[in-house]
Formats: structure tokens, sequence, C-alpha cells
């Protein structure tokens, strides 16, 4: 059976992708954030997932205002990346793994949520930086500056299935469906047979908006509110509507609606084994959590130090 081993929330900022394609990490900007990461690689190298769920939105890249999913799911061997135009090395693709991504849709659609399906889709910087920061030194060891690095062999240790949710073109989904997204894709991979080790991914937020009048906000308070209420009262945040959201949180702080489908997937009590918070990167307010279910998914393993 499949498991999930844990949940990951990270922002997405672009700035960072150029910062690890430049080798920027201990540069003073930039050293605090990275090493707020450190705990998240050190746990990943213990726990070992086999497969990402990767919930991210996409900015303009795969869907546009033409063409808007509310929610979409891949289901391709692979998932290219190419240039949205913001100065990143090109990623090298991504591993898909079909078989487990149809699984999803099947359970997905018996449990009432009718994705999109993709068997091509191109991810953005909200799928790619999170995976170069959380896999690091495998997304750019075959990214070219020149963006022709898809010909290159990929060399990932992780198989990949994107997640979209819709936050380009109103309207967008609530918190409360985004939560309950979350909570049927948790009992999607439960019912998988393989023997599966899962981490799922939520990318975005937290506080930021990058155009209008309000361009540059950051809520300090608010994202404090939602770094507490994302790990012990994830309801208390699905009980906001969309205008809530960017009220408190800025135009584009509603990529909360990633970290909270991120949260229905972990389900019940958890325990926070990382959290990071730092302002600003770029225009936004950065975080990253890391968390473990308390009621059972996890596989412990007594061979492991850091949680024996
Ligand atoms: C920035 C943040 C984002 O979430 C994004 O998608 C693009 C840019 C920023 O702060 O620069
Ligand atoms: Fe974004």
């Amino acid at each position: 059976m499949a498991r999930i081993i844990g949940g990951i929330a990270t922002s997405h900022i672009p700035s960072i992708g150029k910062a690890i394609a430049r080798g920027l990490q201990n540069d003073p900007y930039w050293k605090d954030f990275f090493d707020g990461f450190k705990p998240v690689h050190r746990w990943l190298d213990e726990m070992r997932p086999d497969v990402a769920v990767v919930i991210y939105n996409d900015h303009g890249l795969n869907f546009f205002l033409d063409k808007m999913p509310t929610f979409a799911i891949g289901a391709a061997a692979e998932y290219r990346n190419t240039d949205e135009g913001w100065g990143l090395p090109v990623s090298a693709p991504f591993p898909g793994y079909p078989e487990f991504s149809w699984h999803l849709i099947e359970s997905l659609i018996a449990d009432e949520f009718d994705m999109t399906t993709c068997q091509e889709m191109l991810v953005d910087h909200a799928f790619t930086v999170p995976m170069a920061l959380l896999w690091p030194g495998m997304s750019g060891a075959n990214a070219s500056p020149t963006g022709r690095s898809h010909q290159e062999k990929p060399y990932r240790p992780i198989k990949t299935v994107p997640i979209s949710v819709n936050t380009v073109q109103l309207p967008l989904p609530t918190p409360a469906r985004c939560f309950k997204l979350g909570q049927a894709i948790g009992r999607a991979v439960a019912s998988f047979e393989g023997d599966l080790r899962v981490v799922i991914v939520g990318t975005g937020g937290l506080s930021h908006q990058l155009d209008g009048t309000r361009a540059g906000f950051i809520n300090k308070k608010f994202d404090q509110l939602c770094l507490d209420k994302i790990l012990h009262d994830p309801e208390f945040l699905t009980r906001y509507s969309i205008a809530d959201l960017i009220r408190e949180s800025g135009a584009q702080g509603v990529e909360l609606l990633m970290w909270l489908a991120m949260r229905g997937a972990i389900g019940g009590e958890v325990s926070a084994i990382h959290s990071s918070y730092h302002i600003p990167i770029s225009n936004t307010a950065s975080a990253v959590v890391l968390l473990e279910s308390k009621t059972g998914q996890r596989v412990v393993e007594k061979s492991l130090p850091l949680f024996v």
C-alpha cells in the first residue's frame, strides 16, 4: 500500500531558482533562507520518498485564460519546463509516474473531483523551484541557461505527479474546496496497491502581491496565523473566502490554497518537524513547513536516528 510519509509546504519564488543557478546559497541576502531548508534535506535523505505529489499553481505557462481548469493533474511519463521569462535556467525534464497518476485520477473522479487530465503538461516555476530547493544538486545538474537542456538525459531521484490549482482567473476554488481536494488525494494515495513512500508538496505563498496599488504587500501577522493554523487547526483557514484571503495576504497570497490542499492530504493531527519563515524574498514572505501525521501513515524505521 502507498503511504504518505509527510507533507512539505514551500514558497516558489522565481528568484530562488536564479540564486540556485548562480550558487548564491551563502550570499548574505540568501543564507538564512537556504539554511531554513537544511532540516528538510536531512529528513528527505532519511525518509527517501519514492514519489512527490506536487500541488502547485500554474502561472500561465501550461494553461492560459482561454482554457483554465480549476484542478488539473498530470498523467505523463515526464514533465518539461520551458522559459517563462523570469531569466531562470530551463530545468531538465522531471520523471512522471503514469500508473500512479492514473490511479489518483480514477480515485479522485470517483470521489467527485472532476480533474482535467493532462498527458502533456509543462511545469512552471511553481513546480521547478520547489523541486530544485528540496532536491538540490539534481535540478541544476542538467539545466542549462540556454534552455537546451531537454536533449540531455534527466537525472532525478524522485518521480513526480503535478497537480495544478487555478489561481490565475476568477472564480478560484475556495479554501474549503482545496482542503477537500487534499483529503481526496490522501484517500487516493492510500488505496494504491504498490508499496510506495509518498511525499505531498504544496507550493506558493505566503503573503505577497505583485501588482496594483498594494504591490509589495506583506502581512506578517496573518502569515504567522496561517503557519499556526495550517498545523493545528486547518479548518479555521477553510472558513476564509477568496476575497478574505486576498485582503489579508495579497492577490498572490491566495497561494495558501496549495498549502491547504497539502494539509488536507495529510489529515488528522500532525507534528511539525520543521518550520522556517523569512521576509522578504523578492516581493514575498517566504516560508517552508515540514510535517508528519501523528496518527499513523508514517513508516518508522528503527535505523533512522532522527526519529527513534
Ligand atoms: C514572486 C512570487 C511568486 O509566487 C511568483 O509566482 C512570482 C514572483 C516574487 O515575489 O517575485
Ligand atoms: Fe506564485
